[in-house]
């Protein structure tokens, strides 16, 4: 077998990009490898079936199990799973669509985020007097006398640069410090720009912006996958992964530094700024991946109570963490608020400020759904399992929330309408179009209470037996880009049904907590990208929730990210964030009695 063998990806617009690669692998690992988006949901385990591709070339034979996944017109057109399919020699992959797996969460931002100065970073212009023959006194010695009122924290080399601009007979000289948090930390012949790095790190994306300190405004922004997905979609498996492999910690923490860096790179590039301009960084995300970050031990998460080493803010030399930056540049992990609700919870509750004295419900529904309940100035937090399904893993024709997903599902008719993000043909369905579907066969009595097709829906839909039950076809005058059908089976709303059971049972047991009931709520906050995208009243219909008036629902799109840019301009927010920790109760839902029966209560609509 070669050593190396051209893999050669045909993008939708005919044009080609060739890659080597190493022979004996899966296509699955050298495409997640490069960063293009499988659309797997079951971290190359061969079970979801989303990793299909037309390939041709040196690939192995079709083995049985990759056979039982397809169906023989897709054999027929070269498809395989890439998970499955192990690199012989140079061969060939399609795509049909383009990997912005992250744009969602993006715009999200841009359309958002707001600016505002502060006084904590700056430059400053000062002059010194020149070298004196009679009485020399050292260039620092100077610097230091006209920045009395700042602590210097120069370094070596910064002292030799300055050494070399100094000489007899030089007259005084115009000089700019860079101040941090009242800290000189360098002196220089003219202004410099003062950055600062805010992290969301998601388990499924990350996004990153790059913010001028010195005036708060965002220069660039930018989004990854969070590429540790080809250990699982599930942040559990990840954890499994690090406890079976001696050097697994090091290899969840060195993806998140490579996507961070190569994020870190493109906003660089964008501001014409360099590595060293950046002075701060705040970074948010649950538990997991803020050890993962910190390169700290994720072993307490295997088993309850689910404590990891350590909850309170974490600052951390960014150099250290092997991310590029000033010499002084630190990262401030935000404090997490226990169990797996993390840091960019706290992140949206700073968000939340005029609103913590009310009655709220804050949720982030994820894999790891985050909630919290709040009341008379008290607040509970916990953390709902509910799975991949509402991130379309689990779902047959699930994906994610980007291009090409159905973000949205319309009745009209009596028949089927579906938009998708981007307004291209149909790739799968994410959870906000699940939700509206779900509304929609609630609705219209096309499933039962047990969440069962009724002899209506067949009536309606075209509908077939497949392998995961009985399934509707959705796209029945849309074509998707696989040209497959675009289908809802009853396994999918079994799968629905665990997990918007998990999201309603930990609602209730919050409000139990409370002492309140879903009438009591006075806001409703749908943080993230599932969030964003939702129909509130499809939320209400589909029960995820218990029934509160629409006008009370309020996306308040990335506020984690915007809570890590609030926490990095502000020492005086980042001191909030303990503040809120301290406040906040963490609920540990799997320990109370009640929560078994009121899951199993639950799964039925
Ligand atoms: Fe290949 Fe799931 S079947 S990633």
């Amino acid at each position: 077998m070669a050593d190396y063998i051209k893999m050669t990806i045909t993008k939708p617009d005919g044009s080609e990009q060739s890659y080597w690669t190493q022979p004996g692998k899966t296509v699955w690992e050298a495409m997640e490898i490069i960063g293009w988006d499988t659309m797997g949901s079951c971290g190359g385990m061969g079970t979801c079936s989303k990793c299909k591709f037309r390939m041709s070339g040196q690939l192995s034979q079709l083995s049985d199990s990759e056979r039982e996944k397809l169906i023989p017109e897709e054999i027929r057109n070269g498809h395989r799973l890439a998970c499955m399919a192990i690199m012989e020699g140079d061969f060939d992959l399609y795509i049909d669509y383009w990997p912005g797996e992250s744009e969602a969460k993006t715009d999200l931002f841009e359309h958002q985020s707001k600016t505002g100065g502060n006084s904590h970073f700056f430059n400053k212009e000062f002059f010194i007097p020149g070298l004196e023959k009679e009485t020399p006194v050292p260039i620092y010695d100077r610097i230091h006398r006209a920045l009395n009122n700042y602590r210097m924290e120069l370094t070596a080399d910064n002292l030799n640069y300055l050494g070399g601009l100094d000489r007899l007979g030089r007259p005084a000289m115009e000089l700019w410090a860079t101040i941090i948090d009242g800290k000189a930390i360098k002196i220089g012949r003219q202004r410099e720009k003062i950055l600062g790095l805010a992290l969301d790190i998601g388990s499924t994306s990350l996004f990153a912006a790059l913010i001028d300190l010195e005036d708060g405004k965002i220069t660039a922004i930018a989004s990854h996958g969070n590429m540790q997905r080809i250990y699982g979609d599930d942040i559990i498996s990840r954890v499994n992964y690090v406890r079976e492999h001696q050097d697994g910690l090091a290899v969840m923490q060195r993806i998140l530094i490579n996507n961070i860096d190569s994020m870190v790179g493109k906003m660089l590039a964008e501001s014409g700024a360099n590595p060293t301009d950046i002075y701060k960084a705040a970074a948010v995300g649950n538990p997991v991946m803020m050890h993962f970050l910190a390169g700290v031990t994720t072993a307490g998460f295997e088993k309850a109570p689910y404590t990891g080493n350590f909850s309170d803010e974490l600052n951390l030399s960014l150099r250290d963490l092997g991310l590029n930056g000033s010499p002084y540049a630190r990262i401030t992990i935000l404090p997490q608020l226990g169990g797996f609700v993390g840091a960019d919870t706290t992140a949206c509750l700073l968000t939340l400020k005029p609103y913590l004295d009310k009655t709220f419900l804050l949720l982030d529904i994820g894999t790891n759904g985050e909630i919290v309940l709040g009341h008379q100035g008290r607040m509970w937090a916990a953390s709902a399992a509910a799975g991949p399904a509402f991130e379309g893993g689990t779902i047959t024709c699930g994906m994610r929330a980007s291009q090409g997903a159905v973000d949205k599902v319309i009745w009209e008719e009596n028949q089927i309408d579906l938009r998708t993000i981007g307004g291209g043909i149909p790739r799968g369905i994410c959870g906000s179009g699940i939700i509206d579907l779900l509304a929609i066969l609630l609705n219209n009595d096309f499933i039962d209470r047990q969440g069962t097709f009724t002899p209506k829906a067949e009536s309606v839909f075209s509908m077939k037996k497949g392998k995961r039950g009985p399934e509707i076809i959705l796209n029945h005058n849309q074509r998707t880009s696989s040209n497959d059908p675009l289908v809802f089976n009853q396994e999918d709303i079994r799968q629905v049904q665990l997990a918007r059971s998990a999201i309603r049972t930990a609602v209730e047991l919050l409000m139990q907590k409370a002492g309140i009931q879903a009438r009591h709520l006075q806001n409703v906050f749908l943080a993230g990208v599932f969030g964003s995208y939702l129909d509130p009243a499809n939320l209400m219909s589909s029960g995820l929730i218990p029934g509160v008036s629409i006008e009370k629902v309020r996306n308040i799109g990335n506020a984690a990210a915007q809570g890590a840019i609030m926490a990095l301009l502000s020492p005086e927010k980042l001191a909030e964030t303990d503040r809120l920790k301290s406040t906040v109760e963490y609920v540990e839902l799997a320990a109370l009695d009640e929560f078994q029966a009121l899951f199993l209560k639950n799964i039925d609509f």
